[in-house]
């Protein structure tokens, strides 16, 4: 077999890396090379030695600075071959300054924030010496029972690619080999988003059409954005897991994307193919995984137990296993890890300092979506109240706010929000605060009476609930997406006393409103929103800045409406607002056919509680006047779609500017509407912006039923506005040849 090339980018870096590597691997003996394709969990007591006898290539979640500086001596120094060490860890949205978790950033469309905050954890995470973060999870899902959906950029692949390339270019600087740079990986390869179920480790079976229109495309922008790492999904995929899925690894990321970096296996997932029922033992699992493309294995420890004899019984080539030793290597090289193994922290800038809580105060007020707000009850006004009553559970919790997926974040830096609405009103207004529930989930209603006693003595009720962090992320999902315990009830007995009711809620998904929405005059979605959660949310609740925020996911309106999405299918039945009946309206012996014959629920409809897109600001915002460049266009031409937004409103504010098209006719059914761009845009009151989208005809392509990639002539439609729903729309036509283009 060949040597693979490990050529990345054509630049000097990587030339000089892949050389370099390759006379690395010519030196190396069978057991080294397999040491480079073996992560050890931290902390382990023989790691040393085995680090010492080459036996070892990376090692993930150590972040004690020091001993991560003893580890890169004994193997830079005691080893034969003097060969550093990646160090891994699941830097997710945050090291020591915690940003709100990917679902609220996602909420932001705030590419740059999105990439600051991936810059900032890098340098933190830098200053411990971990070199490779397990990050950016970019697996598209429409079901939020599913626990992973708060680490998610959300369902949309334009979105989640957008800003996940933005998170790979934020972690990984504009040089690997930068101080304050680490390595990226994108996961978790691939479609582990669409377990069945929304249970977590379950099986998807998604069409390779739908797979590769919806769920490879942000892996593939990751990837154009240079993401050093793939990581293998957990899942098995049309029955065949990940870790030893080379249609995956092998034919769409080396032979189809070119890929040049390496994949590293999810925690356990090679010895997992047997529990799957994919291989009969640990020895078929080790070859089927390194058959498949998995360069590097976390945590099982297999490969260096059965990859000799598979190479000595050719059940492996050992040219393959010197190319993903190469894979690896060269990252090691780009990093500069050989020139500079060890970490200072001194030279870093001080984790949680002034510059990184502001800019994860930023991010957070961006993420925070504002979904109701009747009769303006916000912006509240410290001049026109006299008093507050500040309820639930996390109104004062620094650990909970933070979210999942938090190592190494530490509570005490959390700022909440009942702290900061003390030090933003000061003297002016009378803060009254009672917990109400113990915990999001108590089934108990100790705490109900104060609560309801400081409702009735105050002005305006500020109601922080929803899920505590333990409540998403991995292996936590939920078969019932309501707020849990008698939360429901809370809010009920508040809303009763006549109180205007401000929800705001913190939760790794979205919830099932429909129950409180009614009950409350304003309701602010804050996901969980990190550090400085606090600060951003009472800026936001006292009109310091207006929200801005839009949903990254769709919010159902009943559990079983799920998956529900904006990118749905037309289908051949599509329901309409006067074509259905709520069960509750059905008259008795009612005929078969009296209901309309069209795809709804009888006791759901079928229009989510709050679609993608959407979010409320303080001003008003009106789109007019859309127009395109052209009426037709030819294949490979470009279209300008626009658009004017006016601010109508009394307060300057941001809007997010959705482009959505649809593609009329396909050889596979395309999606009613599909994001294909966005814009962040601030106004005064009473200004206005053109806004003009510039489209190519290849970011309409999509894969057919040959599984090409794509663009058809034919009749499309396009909108712009401010949420999934948006009506202002025109139309194009991409026609075959130019001739006949405008
Ligand atoms: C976990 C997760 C993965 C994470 C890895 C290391 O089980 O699935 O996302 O990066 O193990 O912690």
């Amino acid at each position: 077999m060949s040597q693979h090339s490990c050529m990345s980018q054509d630049n000097e870096q990587a030339k000089s890396a892949e050389e370099r590597a390759w006379e690395l691997v010519s030196q190396m003996s069978l057991a080294e090379k397999i040491g480079q394709m073996t992560q050890v969990n931290g902390g382990s007591h023989e790691l040393h030695q085995a680090i010492r006898e080459g036996l070892v290539g990376s090692v993930l979640n150590e972040v004690n600075v020091e001993e991560v500086n003893e580890l890169q001596r004994v193997a830079m120094l005691e080893s034969r071959l003097g060969i550093p060490l990646l160090i891994g860890r699941d830097v997710i949205h945050g090291f020591k300054t915690i940003f709100p978790i990917p679902l609220g950033q996602a909420a932001s469309w705030d590419i740059d924030a999105v990439e600051r905050g991936a810059a900032i954890a890098a340098a933190e995470a830098a200053s411990s010496g971990i070199n490779w973060t397990f990050a950016p999870m970019i697996d598209i899902t429409r079901d939020p029972r599913w626990g992973r959906i708060a680490e998610s950029l959300g369902e949309d692949p334009y979105l989640c690619g957008v800003l996940g390339a933005a998170m790979v270019r934020g972690f990984q600087g504009d040089r690997l080999s930068n101080r304050e740079s680490i390595a990226a990986c994108a996961k978790h390869f691939a479609g582990y988003g669409a377990v069945e179920g929304g249970l977590d480790y379950n099986t998807a079976n998604i069409p390779e059409n739908e797979l590769r229109n919806v769920y490879l495309r942000p892996f593939k922008d990751a990837l154009d954005a240079g993401v050093a790492t793939f990581m293998s999904s957990f899942s098995d995929l049309n029955g065949v897991p990940a870790a030893g899925n080379g249609f995956l690894f092998k034919e769409v990321l080396r032979e189809e994307w070119d890929f040049n970096g390496f994949v590293v296996s999810d925690w356990d997932a090679i010895r997992e193919l047997t529990v799957h029922g994919f291989t009969a033992n640990d020895r078929d699992a080790v070859r089927e995984a390194v058959n498949a493309g998995i360069d590097m294995e976390m945590a099982s420890g297999l490969y260096r137990e059965y990859l000799p004899e598979l190479i000595a019984q050719d059940y492996v080539d050992e040219q393959q296993i010197d190319n993903m030793v190469c894979h690896i290597l060269k990252l090691k090289f780009q990093l500069g890890l050989f020139d500079n193994p060890y970490t200072d922290p001194g030279r870093f800038p001080r984790c949680v300092n002034e510059e990184h809580l502001q800019a994860a105060r930023a991010a957070a007020m961006r993420s925070c979506v504002l979904l109701k707000n009747d009769q303006a009850t916000l912006p509240l006004s410290k001049e026109q109240l006299d008093s507050v009553a500040v309820i639930g559970p996390l109104a004062d919790d620094g650990y909970e706010q933070l979210g999942t997926w938090v190592f190494d974040g530490e509570s005490h830096h959390s700022h909440t929000c009942l702290q900061a609405i003390h030090e933003l009103v000061g003297e002016d207004l009378e803060v009254r605060w009672a917990r109400g529930m113990e915990t999001s989930r108590c089934r108990n209603h100790d705490g109900f009476h104060e609560a309801v006693q400081i409702a009735e003595e105050s002005d305006v009720v500020l109601m922080f609930m929803g899920e505590e962090s333990i409540l998403s992320g991995e292996a936590h999902c939920r078969a019932e997406i309501d707020l849990p315990g008698n939360q429901e009830q809370l809010i009920d007995a508040i809303a009763a006393t006549g109180t205007p009711v401000v929800l705001v809620i913190m939760a790794g998904r979205p919830l099932t409103l429909q129950n409180v929405a009614d009950k409350v005059s304003a309701l602010l979605y804050a996901w969980h929103p990190g550090t400085m959660g606090g600060p951003a949310i009472a800026d936001l609740l006292f009109g310091i800045e207006s929200p801005s925020g839009k949903l990254p996911v769709t919010f159902p309106r009943l559990v079983g409406q799920i998956p529900i999405y904006y990118s749905r299918k037309n289908t051949g039945r599509p329901a309409s607002h006067d074509s259905i009946t709520h069960i509750d309206d059905i008259d008795g012996k009612a005929a078969q056919t009296s209901l309309g014959m069209s795809a709804f629920h009888l006791d759901a409809g079928f229009t989510p509680l709050f679609p993608f897109g959407y979010g409320l600001s303080y001003a008003r915002f009106e789109y007019r006047d859309i127009e395109t460049s052209a009426t037709h266009i030819a294949l490979g031409d470009n279209i300008d779609i626009t658009a004017t937004l006016h601010n109508t409103g009394d307060c300057t504010a941001e809007e997010i500017v959705q482009l959505y098209v649809r593609d009329l006719v396909g050889d596979v059914t395309r999606p009613v509407k599909e994001l294909k761009g966005f814009r962040r845009i601030r106004l005064k009151p009473g200004e206005s912006k053109r806004v003009s989208f510039n489209l190519h005809t290849d970011e309409l392509a999509f894969y057919n039923r040959k599984m090409s990639l794509v663009t058809e002539p034919g009749l499309f439609h396009a909108w712009i506005g401010g949420s999934s729903e948006t009506e202002l729309g025109t139309e194009f036509e991409i026609v075959a040849s130019p001739q006949v283009a405008d």
